[in-house]
């Protein structure tokens, strides 16, 4: 059963999320991928996060580029973690994405990764810190990793 919500804004977003899903799988944690866009499919937006935390998922990762409202809107319609991956793609290069994810209003968080490639591989490990809390074989997985990453 899938812990993980992976949700981009657009086909065009999915050579960003499979960084995140690469990592997923590394560390053995199911997830799901779905694309939604927050501006054109808002009321699917707001059905999937609503929906979410019922389902299992323990934490949302939305990547989303421009004006990026897509993670601001999942963490709006749920309390479970969202994680928000800007990405680049106009010509602002992904700094209108950083700063529409980081700069929300307090009381409907979302953590804001890196732009692009470092932030969806990023977001994955923290859905990974996360979900430690909780799961024992991801700490064990996830620490390992950790530590390989010190031994090298
Ligand atoms: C794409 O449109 C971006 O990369 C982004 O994820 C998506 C955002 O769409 P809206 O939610 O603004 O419609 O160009």
């Amino acid at each position: 059963m899938p812990l993980v919500g992976i949700v981009m804004g657009s086909k065009s977003d999915a050579k960003y999320a499979e960084e995140t899903q690469k990592i997923l799988d590394e560390l053995s944690i199911d997830y799901e991928t779905n694309v939604i866009s927050a501006h054109r499919k808002p009321k699917e937006t707001g059905e999937y996060a609503q929906s979410a935390e019922e389902r299992g998922i323990e934490v949302m990762i939305g990547l989303a580029g421009a004006a990026a409202a897509l993670p601001g809107v999942l963490s709006s319609w749920s309390t479970i973690p969202v994680i928000g991956v800007p990405l680049p793609g106009t010509d602002l290069n992904g700094v209108d994405s950083l700063y529409s994810i980081a700069q929300m209003p307090p009381g409907v968080p979302v953590a804001t990764v890196a732009i692009g490639t470092m932030g969806a591989r990023n977001a994955a490990y923290l859905a990974a810190s996360i979900l430690s809390l909780k799961h024992e074989t991801i700490k064990k997985t996830y620490k390992e990793f950790r530590d390989n990453q010190s031994a090298t």
